[in-house]
């Protein structure tokens, strides 16, 4: 991947918790950051098109966009298309993980999950969070969060899979909690787009930057 925009990121990092600060409850409270490299960040786009032509990566920001005809990550694929950061190398089946990052929604795109964790007993996924019309909802259901286009917002995911429960924060703010799809060997979390199977626009965009994944 690319180097320069890792250590922009790393800059941002820097620049948010020492200027910015940290007081009163975070989602992160007595979470362990696990360092993320490059070989982390696995892209999966449309398998007929260049990486260039759905991903950009500028100042730390992953720009990833996809339109409604585009082909699937795989030619014997019959899934929806996608471009996506899968997190890679950090399957787990076990513990506390938590997904941040900070994502941007583009006004115009609408049935596109953002962010998902994928993997579960009872179902491919654990948790989809789309957004339809500037809201994003729990698959194409409950509503998590409202009013969300052209803005950076604060995404934390949690999933407790002892406890078998999954929480959404956005800017720090608890929005959302809903029992797990049970445990499976292998679940991990992804961010980007990936078209919802009705009610999709054709255009779909989210941006994401500073990437963290912490465990307990
Ligand atoms: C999104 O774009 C539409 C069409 O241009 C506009 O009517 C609407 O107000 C916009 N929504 C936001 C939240 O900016
Ligand atoms: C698509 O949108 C229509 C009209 O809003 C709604 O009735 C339908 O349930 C939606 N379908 C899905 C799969 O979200």
């Amino acid at each position: 991947m690319n180097h320069s925009c890792s250590y922009m990121q790393l800059l941002l990092s820097f620049f948010l918790v020492f200027f910015l600060g940290n007081s009163g409850a975070d989602p992160t409270d007595g979470f362990t950051l696990v360092p993320l490299t490059d070989a982390n960040i696995e892209l999966q786009k449309p398998y007929d098109v260049p990486l260039e032509q759905r991903y950009s990566c500028e100042a730390g920001v992953h720009r990833m966009w996809v339109y409604a005809d585009d082909k699937p990550h795989e030619p014997d694929s019959r899934t929806q298309p996608r471009t996506e950061i899968r997190i890679q190398g950090l399957d787990y089946s076990s513990g506390i993980w938590q997904f941040e990052g900070y994502g941007f929604v583009p006004n115009g795109t609408s049935g596109a999950t953002v962010t998902q964790i994928h993997g579960a007993a009872m179902a491919a996924t654990t948790i989809i969070l789309r957004i339809y019309n500037g809201n994003m909802r729990y698959y194409s259901g409950d509503l998590v969060a409202e009013n969300l286009y052209d803005k950076w917002f604060r995404l934390n995911l949690i999933h407790d899979v002892d406890g078998g429960v999954v929480r959404v924060f956005i800017d720090g703010e608890k929005k959302f909690q809903v029992n797990d799809k049970g445990r499976s060997d292998s679940m991990y979390f992804k961010c980007g787009v990936y078209a919802a199977p009705a009610n999709i626009s054709y255009y779909m965009e989210s941006r994401w930057r500073d990437i963290k994944i912490y465990k307990k």
